[in-house]
């Protein structure tokens, strides 16, 4: 066989590989919790990097320079080499690293070389021994002492081979020859850092000549749930003789079976669901080997259009998750994984799409342990074939899955996926791949799913469009799904009678940087349909490489574009709830209280009287909710309690009341702050926060405070009014339209002259409409004053200005009327009264900015805190007194953007202890206090890179448009832009 072509043979992709078969690690029959079976062969491997395929074999045969250890390094497995400093990092998401030419790939394919040499003892040579790889980055050629062992490709999937005949009692040598390029790219077009390598466990396993090949372990339920059946389909190698044996949860012996398909029958079974993972643990046992396996029991069913699991109407609380960390790469531990699900669990999450290729096996074990659903997803994406000619050609978005020469691969890694996970409890649907169109690979595929495994339901997104021709059938696919659709066609899917299949959007609210800001929106409609199975937030993590810090002591993260490759796509891969160390987002504080398990009305405000719905749906209030309640007014708590002892069923509602007086006066809020009523051993303490209500009782109405009259004068010059009164000098430019100094009790307030702001540091959602910002010059506007005059009348002084904000180039795009009247208290009213040229965009913002000693880092505000907020996104901050430092204000996005603004302010004091400036307005508005100029936060493209401005920048806006989530979902709704055609912004500003 020419084997140095395999890379190129759609044909083989396999070769002396055994048939996959479900994870396990099977164990001698005295063996405690590790395994004296398996022998790990991680750890530090000879290595040698090719730059390309053509230079590993000079003389164009396969040499024995395989096991010459002398020119080569050395690299830790697993690991992706571009991590251990080899080749190099890329980054792109949907066009393909390669020229579209399957089943080729270009010649200067770099490689690593892999050997490392392992003792067999005597007594492993009585048994068989299996290599496995669990995960190999694109594919590879396997050499056991110098001879030809096999072949794989498909990376995130284990290939597992029996190399007994290859090996000898003594020191062995296994080389493997791994390619960063093989026709299987064209399958693996997932939209993530590219890497290469051995980036999963790779390890020995000893076996009986006799064993249990393979099993599947299937549950079924009667009607009433009250009795299940257990049944195990083994297959065999050989003829061992088996036993099987049955454990309850709590470890008790249940029941002993034998033959080649074990049967169980348990009564009043308990049943696996997120909110309570339970398993059996099944024991299978052959004369010299002992499989463990745990099972969880559960019935996941269609009716009526609606998804049931064990009788209930459950709803998925999903996030997508790659495999990816800064600093391991695709290589991820059990440690990493437990991380991310631990930090699932505690905000709020119940389930987890592998996006877009299986995970380690283990992680579907730990997924049905923890308690999560799972999509899990097989190893396929061809959605740069959609790049030929142009962008997004639908027709040829399915040049892959429609050309037969896949047919083979397609169903290959579709079986793989299935045939290696499906004993885990977690898996609710199995998902044939991503944006790879459709044809008949995934008709064929789909059916033998459906066949193999009819007790999951199946899922696939791309499918709305018939390619070339070929009219889809869709007949193997229980559930429609979506991605990033806009709520009105939601709405349209569920009014349409002739939608009969339940919905899931497997993703959507695009977490990139300073958003999602509809998850809400989202929400409502998924608790209106009952249909709509819930969604997946895109995605889990920001995907980045770690590059240390900077002098400093910055951490470095690098995204597309900072290797220097081509192509890429930027920060595209920096769209997570969670930055690349973990640490929240705000998104995902949103997410999680967007997802709380209860939720609360009010019903009657006098009597404290709440109506509470438990949104878990297995689990009593009882069982884990304790409610801390504040009443508050003005921001000053007036009466508090604690209710532990709530029993609403999942899906009810109950009504509680309040011990406690409700004030009839003033900003009146209560604030149910819900928590964890028991220690959670794994996931969070007593007390966790599970997230909050606020009801809003009244809002106070809004009385302006009355103006101090006496002492003041107004003295004009050409450029400027200078207003002098007891205790103040203000200088206001006539050609601005603004203040330039505010001199109060000898001490001057700003470092620079105010401005007028309609812009800010775009956002990862401002991205597209980032343009037409610019079009209209919301960037760059200059002043043009038509007329200003000044007066003193009854003691105030009065300005009234007449202004335009118009770029070089362009018209106006907003004419002001204002209004500023200067009391002898030094007090300054403002009135300003806009009309917008409703031809260009939505504005981001309206309002002026400050630049303020720097020791002025403190913001006392009466609004939406602790967390960033914004008219879409406020939903993990609560309406209350807050006093924050600018270091707490800022949300450190790695490309940084706007950040941190304050939504829902009535009042705030910029102060720094000593001197104070208050912005009060008879209207919720919003205002950001911060190290950094707009202008240095558009202008860089890492945190790092961000140099601090001189001042502290205040900016207080009438309004801040909304965040969205259109770097990837639609356009920002209409109700959260900035359109108004005409508006009325007034604010006092006080100095002391
Ligand atoms: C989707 C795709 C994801 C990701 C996302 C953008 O179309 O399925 O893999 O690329 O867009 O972040
Ligand atoms: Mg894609």
């Amino acid at each position: 066989m020419e084997f140095t072509k395999l890379h190129e043979n759609p044909d083989v992709l396999h070769v002396g590989a055994c048939p996959p078969r479900s994870y396990y690690l099977p164990k001698a029959p005295d063996d405690g919790g590790e395994s004296s079976r398996v022998c790990s062969l991680n750890g530090t491997w000879s290595f040698r990097y090719f730059d390309s395929f053509l230079d590993v074999f000079p003389d164009g045969t396969a040499a024995d320079i395989c096991f010459d250890e002398d020119d080569m390094d050395e690299i830790e497995v697993p690991s992706c080499w571009q991590n251990a400093g080899y080749d190099r990092h890329m980054y792109t998401n949907v066009r393909y690293p390669i020229p579209f030419d399957p089943p080729f790939v270009p010649d200067e394919n770099p490689c690593g070389l892999y050997l490392r040499r392992f003792e067999i003892s005597a007594e492993d040579r009585t048994r068989r021994t299996y290599l496995n790889f669990e995960g190999v980055d694109s594919c590879f050629y396997l050499w056991v002492n110098e001879q030809f062992a096999g072949y794989s490709q498909v990376s995130h999937s284990t290939s597992e081979f029996d190399v007994t005949d290859l090996l000898v009692e003594g020191e062995n040598a296994v080389a493997v020859l791994v390619l960063k390029w093989c026709d299987g790219t064209y399958l693996e077009d997932q939209d993530k850092l590219r890497m290469s390598g051995i980036f999963r466990d790779v390890y020995l396993i000893s076996r009986p000549e006799n064993h249990i090949r393979d099993f599947f372990v299937k549950t079924a339920l009667n009607e009433d749930f009250s009795r299940a059946t257990i049944r195990v389909e083994t297959e065999l190698c050989g003829k061992p003789e088996l036993s099987a044996a049955l454990y309850a949860p709590d470890g008790e012996l249940l029941q002993i079976a034998a033959g080649e398909n074990p049967v169980f029958t348990v009564e009043r079974p308990q049943l696996w669901n997120a909110e309570d993972p339970v398993q059996y643990a099944l024991r299978l046992a052959t004369p010299d080997e002992v499989i463990e396996q745990k099972v969880g029991i559960s019935k996941i069913e269609i009716r009526g259009g609606v998804l049931y699991f064990n009788g209930m109407k459950i709803k998925l609380r999903g996030v997508n998750r790659h495999d990816s960390d800064p600093v391991t790469g695709y290589t991820i531990s059990r440690e990493q994984a437990k991380r991310d699900l631990i930090l699932m669990k505690q905000h709020n999450i119940n389930a987890v799409r592998t996006s877009h290729y299986p995970n380690a096996p283990w992680f579907l074990q730990l997924c049905s342990e923890y308690g999560f659903y799972v999509i899990a997803e097989a190893d396929i994406e061809s959605h740069g074939a959609s790049m030929q000619t142009g962008a997004h050609g639908m027709d040829e978005y399915a040049d892959v899955a429609l050309n037969p020469i896949f047919d083979k691969a397609i169903l290959d890694r579709i079986q793989r996926s299935v045939i290696r996970d499906k004993n885990n409890a977690c898996v609710l649907m199995w998902s044939y791949g991503n944006e790879s169109g459709w044809g008949p690979s995934f008709e064929k595929a789909g059916a033998w799913v459906k066949s193999y495994d009819p007790s999951r339901l199946t899922h696939y997104e791309n499918t709305y469009y018939d390619a070339r021709g070929h009219k889809n059938d869709l007949s193997s696919l229980d559930t429609v799904s979506r991605m990033y659709p806009a709520p009105e066609w939601i709405e349209e899917y569920f009014a349409d009678p002739k939608n009969t299949q339940p919905l899931v959007l497997c993703e959507y609210i695009h977490a990139m940087g300073n958003g999602p800001g509809d998850a809400e929106q989202y929400q409502q409609l998924i608790m209106r349909h009952d249909g709509f199975m819930g969604g997946f937030v895109w995605e889990w993590c920001d995907h980045a490489v770690y590059g240390g810090t900077t002098p400093d002591n910055r951490d470095v993260f690098r995204y597309g574009g900072d290797f220097g490759e081509f192509p890429n796509d930027g920060n595209f891969c920096m769209d997570g709830l969670v930055y690349p160390d973990r640490t929240p987002h705000t998104g995902l504080l949103e997410y999680k209280n967007v997802i709380r398990p209860v939720r609360a009305e009010l019903l009657d405000a006098k009597a404290a009287e709440i109506r509470l719905t438990n949104y878990r749906d297995f689990t009593n209030t009882d069982e884990f909710l304790m409610i801390s309640w504040e009443i508050q007014q003005d921001g000053e708590t007036t009466a508090c309690g604690v209710l532990d002892d709530i029993a609403i069923a999942p899906h009810e509602s109950g009504v509680i009341r309040l011990n406690g007086e409700v004030p009839e006066t003033g900003d009146v809020t209560i604030l149910l702050n819900y928590s964890a009523k028991k220690d959670d051993s794994v996931f969070f303490p007593k007390g966790h926060a599970l997230g909050f209500d606020q009801l809003i009782v009244s809002r106070a109405a809004r009385s302006e405070a009355p103006l101090t009259p006496g002492g003041v004068q107004a003295v004009e010059d050409g450029r400027r009014i200078t207003v002098t009164g007891p205790d103040f000098r203000y200088v206001f430019s006539k050609t601005e339209g603004v203040f330039e100094s505010l001199v109060k009790s000898n001490a001057s307030l700003m470092t620079r002259p105010m401005t007028w702001n309609t812009y800010r540091a775009p956002t990862d959602n401002d991205q597209y409409i980032d343009a037409a910002w610019k079009q209209a010059g919301y960037d760059c506007p200059q002043v043009k004053v038509y007329g200003c005059e000044s007066r003193v009348e009854n003691g105030v002084a009065a300005i009234d200005c007449t202004l335009s904000l118009a770029a070089v180039y362009r018209r106006p795009f907003l004419r002001l009327e204002c209004r500023f009247e200067i009391d002898g208290a030094g007090r300054i009213r403002a009135e300003i009264r806009g009309a917008r040229d409703t031809a260009q965009a939505y504005l981001p913002r309206f309002g002026l900015r400050m630049f303020l000693p720097k020791s002025f880092d403190t913001a006392e505000y009466f609004g939406y805190g602790p967390y960033e907020s914004y008219c879409d996104k406020h939903q993990a901050s609560y309406l209350g007194r807050f006093a924050q430092r600018t270091d707490d204000l800022f949300e450190d996005y790695v490309k940084p953007q706007e950040n941190g603004s304050r939504f829902g302010c009535k009042s705030v004091t910029v102060t720094d202890g000593a001197g104070a400036v208050t912005v009060t307005s008879p209207a919720d508005f919003s205002f950001n206090l911060s190290r950094y100029t707009q202008e240095e936060l558009a202008a860089k493209k890492h945190n790092y890179e961000l140099n601090q401005s001189p001042d502290v920048v205040f900016c207080f806006d009438y309004k801040m448009s909304g965040v969205g989530s259109n770097s990837c979902g639609p356009q920002l709704a209409k109700p959260m832009r900035f359109d108004e055609e005409t508006f009325t912004f007034r604010f006092d500003l006080v100095v002391e």
